[in-house]
């Protein structure tokens, strides 16, 4: 039983040794040179683009995506569900309806994906579905369009976000975000830290 607390008391004392290295290991602004902050860049849009946070980020429409290997064929959210400005439903059936408030897991696949948190679209000017690496970077950096966010506010976005984290754990049948929730708040210090370089168009 000692031995047992013992090792516990190692883990978590070492998980957060952990924790405190990966945070202070955050590049500093201006000791990362393009390139780098290009490959970063070119790893933030895998994620970014990934059916799991692209169905949500769809643009004016307001009309959420069925996309990704457990759809099949490309569609738009099936039973004529539209956002509108609310993009929350609430001018025709609220997202609520289906896609619960709830901290528990998923369980079953095709069931209406939950979250802690209110289900609803992404801004209409944070439409990454179809877009091109280029046009999701210049929006990402520009804080006129992104809700006024420099890199460190969205590194720090990407960690909280309750809906944002559970692309990286959809439940069975659905596909997670690439990559894991530190490795790319990672990429998003490494791109900032290069200046926020974008490739071309
Ligand atoms: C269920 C829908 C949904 C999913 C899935 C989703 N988002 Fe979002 N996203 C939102 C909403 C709603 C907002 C605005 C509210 C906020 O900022 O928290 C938002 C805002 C953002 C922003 C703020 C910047 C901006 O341009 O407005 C970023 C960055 C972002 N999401 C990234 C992601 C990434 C990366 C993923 C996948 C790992 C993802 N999101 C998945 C709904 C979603
Ligand atoms: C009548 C129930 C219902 C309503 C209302 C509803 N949805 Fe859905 N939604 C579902 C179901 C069920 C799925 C999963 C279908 C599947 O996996 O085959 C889904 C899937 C999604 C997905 C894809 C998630 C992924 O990447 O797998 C998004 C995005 C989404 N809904 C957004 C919304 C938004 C935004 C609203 C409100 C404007 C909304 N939904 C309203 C039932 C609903």
């Amino acid at each position: 039983m000692r031995k047992l607390l013992m090792a516990s008391m190692i883990a978590t004392a070492a998980s957060i040794v952990a924790a405190a290295a990966l945070t202070s290991d955050y590049p500093k602004p201006g000791s990362v040179d393009r390139a780098t902050g290009l490959e970063a860049w070119a790893r933030i849009y895998e994620v970014a683009s990934h059916p799991r946070c692209s169905n949500c980020h769809v643009g004016e429409s307001g009309i959420p995506m069925w996309s990704g290997p457990s759809y099949g064929e490309t569609r738009p959210h099936g039973m004529k569900i539209v956002a509108g400005e609310s993009r929350i439903g609430n001018e025709t059936l609220p997202c609520g309806t289906c896609h619960v408030k709830s901290d528990r897991p998923q369980t079953i696949p095709h069931a209406a994906p939950r979250a802690n948190g209110d289900w609803q679209l992404a801004p209409a000017g944070a439409g990454w579905f179809g877009r091109s690496s280029n046009w999701i970077c210049e929006q990402l950096r520009d804080p006129a369009r992104n809700g006024g966010m420099d890199y460190l506010k969205l590194a720090n976005h990407a960690g909280h976000d309750v809906i944002l984290l559970w692309a990286w754990s959809p439940g069975p049948g659905r596909e997670p975000a690439p990559y894991s929730n530190a490795e790319h708040r990672m990429d998003i210090h490494t791109w900032g830290a290069a200046g926020q370089p974008c490739p071309p168009e």
